[in-house]
C-alpha cells in the first residue's frame, strides 16, 4: 500500500513536470533527460516491495533494511540518481533566498553532509560543508605538497556540483589555485556559472561532462600528469563496492596526477568499500598517505543541522504548484520531503543510522600518485 502511494506520488511529480507546471525544472533535467525519462526513473525498481520495504539486493552486505517512509532509504541503485540530482538542483537555482532557523538569508549550493566541528560561525547555513571541503584540501600531505610546490596549485574535481566547495577553495583555502570543477548536472554548472565562477573568482572554472567522468569510456578533460590534486568529495562513488565504474575513474585521475600528486577523496561509504579501495587503488600506483576517520563528527553535523534541513525542506517544495493539489500535492510532498531528507543523511533516515552504527565511514583520505 505505502510503495503504492509512493509510486503514484513520484509519477505524479513527475508528470507535473513534465506538464511544464515547473519548467525551471525541466530547463534543469535537459542534459540527463534523453537517456532517462523522470517517469521511468522516479519509480522504484523491483527492490521496492509492496508494503514499501526496501529489499536491496544483498541484505548481508547493507547493513540491514530500512523502510523507505519511515527512513527514506533509497540507495543508490534504486533510483536513477542522476533525475534526483537533477531534481534538487533545480530545486537549489529556483530557491535562491532560503532562511535559516537563525533567520540569515542565504541560498543552499553545498549537496554535502559535511562534518563537525566547523571552523566558520554556527550563522553560516553551510557551514558543516564548509568544513568538509577546508579539511579535506589541507590534510597535511597537501599542505606540505602545496608548500613544497611554490607556485599555484592545479585541481581538478570530480562531481562538484554547483562547485560550492570548489568556491570556497579557490576564494578562501587555496586562493590562488587553478580550479577545474567537473560535473554532469547541467543545472549545477549553470548555478556555478551564475554564482560561483565569476570575474572575482578567476581560478575556478566550471564544465559539464556529459554522463561523467568514467562512464562509457568519458575522460576527465585535462592532460596526462597536469594536475597537483585531485579532489572527490561526497559524491555516489563506491557507494556501493569498487567496481567498473570506479577503476575508471582512479583510472583517470592517476592519468591526469603529476608524479607525487595527490587524490583527495572524502567520503561516507560503506567500510568494507573502504577496505576494498585499500586494496584497489595501490594495484594501480596509488599510496595511502593520510586517512582520518570523521564518522563521529559527520553524525554530530547532521543533529547540529537538523533545524537547518527542516526548514529547507518545507522551503525547497514550497514553490512547487504541485504540492497544493489535492491528494497528489500531500503525497508530492512526502516524497520530496523524503527524497532531500535522505540526501541529507537527516537523523532517523537509513543513512544517517548507517554511519551511527559504524556501517558506513565518512573518512577523508589522501592517496599519492607514486609512478
Ligand atoms: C552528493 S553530490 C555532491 C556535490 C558536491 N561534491 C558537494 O559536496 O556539494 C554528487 C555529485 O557528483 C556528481 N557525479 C557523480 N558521478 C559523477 C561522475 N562520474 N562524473 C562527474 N560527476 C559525477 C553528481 O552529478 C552530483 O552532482
Ligand atoms: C570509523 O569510525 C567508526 C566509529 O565512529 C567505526 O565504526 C568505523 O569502523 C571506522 N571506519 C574505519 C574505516 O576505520
Amino acid at each position: 500500500m505505502l510503495g503504492k502511494l509512493v509510486l503514484i506520488a513520484a509519477i505524479a511529480f513527475g508528470v507535473a513536470l513534465k506538464l511544464g507546471f515547473i519548467p525551471d525544472v525541466l530547463t534543469g533535467l535537459s542534459s540527463n533527460h534523453d537517456h532517462s525519462p523522470l517517469d521511468r526513473d522516479l519509480q522504484p525498481r523491483e527492490s521496492v516491495d509492496a508494503d514499501g520495504v526496501v529489499r536491496e539486493k544483498d541484505a548481508g552486505t547493507t547493513g540491514g533494511e530500512f523502510k523507505f517512509e519511515e527512513d527514506g532509504d533509497i540507495e543508490n541503485d534504486d533510483y536513477a540518481q542522476s533525475s534526483i540530482y537533477a531534481i534538487l538542483y533545480a530545486m537549489y537555482k529556483n530557491t535562491p533566498n532560503l532562511v535559516s532557523p537563525l533567520g540569515i538569508k542565504y541560498q543552499f549550493t553545498f549537496n554535502t553532509w559535511g562534518i563537525a566541528p566547523s571552523p566558520y560561525p554556527v550563522e553560516d547555513p553551510q557551514r558543516h560543508g564548509k568544513a568538509a571541503y577546508a579539511a579535506l584540501v589541507t590534510q597535511p600531505p597537501a599542505v606540505e605538497y602545496a608548500e613544497k610546490l611554490g607556485k599555484p596549485l592545479e585541481i581538478m574535481e570530480i562531481g562538484c556540483g554547483t562547485a560550492a566547495g570548489a568556491n570556497l577553495i579557490t576564494r578562501e583555502v587555496w586562493p590562488t589555485s587553478k580550479y577545474l570543477a567537473l560535473d554532469m548536472q547541467q543545472a549545477a554548472i549553470n548555478t556555478c556559472n551564475m554564482i560561483h565562477a565569476t570575474p572575482d573568482n578567476p581560478g575556478l572554472t566550471c564544465q559539464l561532462v556529459p554522463n561523467g567522468v568514467g562512464n562509457d569510456g568519458n575522460k576527465a578533460p585535462r592532460e596526462d600528469s597536469s594536475v597537483d590534486f585531485v579532489v572527490i568529495s561526497e559524491t555516489h562513488i563506491a557507494d556501493i563496492a569498487i567496481g567498473d565504474l570506479e577503476k575508471a575513474i582512479f583510472k583517470e585521475i592517476r592519468r591526469v596526477l603529476k608524479p607525487g600528486g595527490l587524490f583527495l577523496w572524502g567520503n561516507a561509504i560503506p567500510t568494507r568499500v573502504w577496505e576494498e579501495a585499500d586494496v584497489a587503488l595501490p594495484e594501480i600506483g596509488f599510496e595511502l598517505v593520510n586517512s582520518f576517520n570523521h564518522t563521529k563528527g559527520a553524525v554530530i553535523a547532521r543533529d547540529e543541522d537538523y533545524d537547518r534541513v527542516e526548514a529547507v525542506m518545507d522551503q525547497l517544495l514550497a514553490p512547487y504548484p504541485v504540492m497544493k493539489l489535492p491528494y497528489f500535492g500531500e503525497r508530492c510532498h512526502k516524497v520530496g520531503e523524503r527524497l532531500i531528507a535522505n540526501f541529507y543523511r537527516h537523523p532517523g533516515t537509513a543513512l544517517y543510522l548507517k554511519m551511527v552504527t559504524g556501517y558506513d565511514s565518512y573518512m577523508h583520505q589522501a592517496w599519492k600518485n607514486v609512478k
